[in-house]
């Protein structure tokens, strides 16, 4: 089975057997006939780069359903099973008036992979409105709870990356989510732009999802024209007396502070400063309106992505010294 419509990247790679799984029923079932190491488990396929061939069964997690599992006058929380696509998920949520997942509308990928790398966009983070998540383990098939602090979420990163790699299947999430008294995260310059030109002063939980979709078109190649995996890499965290070295020789360079000590540099305008931007080999390339988003114009492999990928990051250590880290999965 060909895996090229099963990920973003749009890479043509096999799988010697797909599964798919429907309910938690079926989940158990293939679990329990195969061994966890012969699983490629396989969600939005968002997040991910395929080099190879797998030669496992790829299990595609496909547990639709949603359902408000309690609510108050100010607050509802609902849950969502691992197979619902995220961006219609978002706006189904802001169609029923619950605020929360505005600012990370149009997100590629599905509600079941969102917490293993905490999804960000414009201000807010997954784990901003998580309450828990459930998941089967692979080889007890034992199923359960995941609180906020067992998750342990940090940028781009969560328990799922890390100890739980490959040990469980996130199977649903719940959110909590506002029902009036929203709590609007506007700061971000792209947003406030896009309400301004729109002459939006008082904004609601659907101006700011508008705003956040057309910042989005108009920046990052959508995966259904231009196979890509969002940001390739993960933005680089280095230390106050490292960035100030680099801020002598470059003195534009944006930054956002972390801490007293540490300090956050957009890879892709250390990716733009060494001239790769629009940069294209075969049919792999770095985004023209974003360096940070790899591309596949159509007939590239992963190989091919993943070699562009190690270009960009001995470029940028050559000139920045800094190792750009991959923020997709790569198999
Ligand atoms: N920049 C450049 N050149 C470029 C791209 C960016 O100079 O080619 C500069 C911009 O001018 C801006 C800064 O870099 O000053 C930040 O750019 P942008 O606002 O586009 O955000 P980002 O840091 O590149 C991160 C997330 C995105 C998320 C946006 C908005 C990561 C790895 N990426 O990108 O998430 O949508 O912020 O919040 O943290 C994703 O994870 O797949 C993703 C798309």
């Amino acid at each position: 089975t060909s895996l090229k419509n099963y990920n973003s990247f749009g890479i043509d790679v096999k799988a010697q057997k797909f599964i798919e799984a429907t309910s938690i029923e079926d989940l158990e079932g293939v679990l329990r006939k195969t061994y966890s190491s012969e699983l490629f488990i396989l969600g939005g396929g968002s997040n991910m780069l395929l080099t190879q061939d797998l030669q496992k069964t790829v299990l595609h997690v496909a547990i639709e359903g949603k359902e408000i599992v309690s609510e108050t006058e100010d607050e509802v929380i609902i849950k969502a099973m691992a197979g619902e696509n995220w961006h219609k998920f978002v706006l189904w949520t802001l169609e029923q008036g619950y605020g929360g997942l505005e600012n990370l509308s149009l997100i590629p990928g599905n509600v079941g992979t969102a917490p293993i790398q905490n999804i960000g966009a414009y201000g807010v983070e997954l784990k901003d409105v998580f309450v828990s998540c459930e998941a089967m383990n692979v080889q007890t098939l034992q199923r359960s709870i995941f609180s906020l602090e067992d998750c342990d979420f940090g940028y781009r990163n969560s328990v799922f990356k890390k100890s739980l790699k490959g040990e469980v299947i996130i199977t649903g999430v719940s959110f909590r989510l506002t029902k009036k008294d929203h709590n609007l995260h506007t700061g971000y310059g792209a947003i406030q732009t896009a309400l301004a030109e729109k002459n939006i002063k008082n904004p609601g939980i659907k101006d700011i999802s508008d705003a956040v979709i057309s910042i989005r078109q108009q920046k990052l190649p959508d995966p259904a024209e231009i196979g890509n995996s969002g940001s390739f890499f993960k933005n680089p965290i280095v230390t106050k007396t490292k960035f100030e070295a680099i801020q002598k020789e470059f003195p534009e360079i944006p930054s956002y502070q972390i801490n007293t000590t540490e300090v956050k540099i957009p890879a892709g305008w250390l990716i733009e400063q060494t001239g790769l931007k629009g940069y294209r080999k075969g049919d792999a390339g770095v985004h023209k309106n974003q360096a940070l988003v790899l591309v596949n114009y159509g007939m590239a492999t992963g190989k091919e992505i993943l070699r562009l990928a190690h270009k960009v990051q001995k470029e940028v250590l050559k000139k920045f010294g800094i190792s750009l880290e991959a923020e997709v999965n790569i198999y």
